[in-house]
């Protein structure tokens, strides 16, 4: 019943036009800040926004992939920049760890957007910042697109993080949830980051935008009984039962607006059209439904989370002062 009242909820939301967002800086940390660029690169925020718009002009899908890469790289030794480690005969990185082998994508970006920052001020931001700022400028730049765009998404990213000298297979692979979680496990894998239940389930809101592949999400429309009929038929049809025919199909994350930055994943789970498996746990008769039905009625309450989320995320053990360094190809170190 609850279920039913809370989707007829959500179908009501999508014809209402919500409230203006007031989005509010989370708390500080001791070491990172907003200025830290402010005169030794104050050129750095334009120089990625510059390259951001112009590959999400080119590929809608690109500001989700970006945005992943920054939570895959913040859970696995904190916001260094590991991830973008290429593999070499003598060194291992965290690519082709499961939860990143053949889903995670924009490099190529991430390295655009490196060469016109170093093109700025040569030697002087790291390639960890570079995915922050990135990430934080994909949000701002599809929530835009959202057609009753009163509301915005913006924050004041933090910097000074510098970049590791090494990678961790093995903590991509632990650290970082894979779509068969349970919530007590999605729970535990955040709170070993420092991040709550509710930063979790705020920054699950990123579901929002973006596509999975049909192994992702292939026993969720073909084994899950917590899923709306009809969604997980439509899925199957585009997800072989059989595995290893299809693994790679594509679907969105949010069925309705998978370029859009906005609160419809919510609306989605209200009404069990949760893509993967770990994202239905969030609305599943458990403790965090009603933080769900919060975002489902509130899309400004979604954002100032989501921005809590965030920053608290990208404040992940940075490595700072003199540690690291500032790699000059974000794909090895110097
Ligand atoms: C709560 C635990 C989470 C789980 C279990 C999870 C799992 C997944 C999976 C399995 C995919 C699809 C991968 C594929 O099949 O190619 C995906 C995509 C994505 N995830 Fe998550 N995720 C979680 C949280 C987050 C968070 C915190 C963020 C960012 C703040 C995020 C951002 C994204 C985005 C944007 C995509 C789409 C990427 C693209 O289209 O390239 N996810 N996630
Ligand atoms: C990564 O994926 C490719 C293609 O599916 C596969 O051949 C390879 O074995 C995987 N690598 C690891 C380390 O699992
Ligand atoms: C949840 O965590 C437990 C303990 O680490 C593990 O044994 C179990 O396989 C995990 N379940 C899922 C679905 O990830
Ligand atoms: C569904 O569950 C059954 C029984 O556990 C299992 O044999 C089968 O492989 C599962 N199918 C999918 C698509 O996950």
């Amino acid at each position: 019943m609850a279920t039913t009242r809370a989707c007829a909820a959500a179908r009501l939301g999508n014809i209402l036009l919500l409230v203006i967002a007031a989005l509010l800086a989370g708390s500080s940390s001791a070491q990172l800040s907003t200025g830290f660029y402010s005169s030794s690169c104050p050129g750095v925020y334009d120089a990625v926004k510059s390259v951001m718009q112009s590959a999400i002009a080119t590929e809608q899908r690109m500001g989700a992939s970006i945005l992943r890469l920054f939570f895959h790289d913040c859970f696995v030794q904190g916001c260094d920049a590991s991830l973008l480690l290429d593999d070499t005969a003598s060194f291992q990185g965290e690519k082709m760890a499961t939860p990143n082998n053949g889903s995670v994508r924009g490099f190529e970006v991430i390295d655009a957007v490196k060469s016109a920052v170093e093109k700025v001020c040569p030697g002087v931001v790291s390639c960890a910042d570079i995915l922050a700022i990135a990430a934080r400028d994909s949000v701002v730049i599809v929530s835009s697109l959202y057609r009753f765009s009163l509301l915005k998404i913006h924050h004041d990213v933090k910097v000074g993080r510098r970049d590791s000298t090494a990678a961790s297979f093995s903590g991509a692979n632990n650290n970082i949830p894979p779509p068969t979680s349970g919530l007590s496990n999605l729970t535990s894998l955040f709170a070993a980051q420092g991040l709550s239940q509710k930063d979790m389930v705020a920054l699950s809101g990123a579901h929002t935008i973006g596509q999975a592949r049909c192994t992702s999400f292939r026993a969720h429309v073909y084994n899950d009984t917590n899923i709306d009929g009809a969604f997980a038929r439509t899925r199957q049809s585009a997800c072989p039962r059989t595995s290893g025919s299809g693994d790679n199909n594509l679907a969105p994350l949010d069925l309705q607006t998978p370029t859009v930055f906005e609160n419809n994943h919510y609306k989605n789970l209200a009404c069990k059209k949760g893509l993967l498996h770990s994202d239905q746990e969030l609305f599943n008769g458990g403790s965090t439904d009603a933080q769900v039905q919060s975002y489902v009625s509130s899309q400004s309450a979604f954002f100032a989370d989501f921005v809590t989320g965030m920053i608290k995320m990208g404040d992940i053990t940075p490595l700072t002062g003199s540690s690291g360094e500032i790699r000059k190809n974000c794909r090895r170190t110097n």
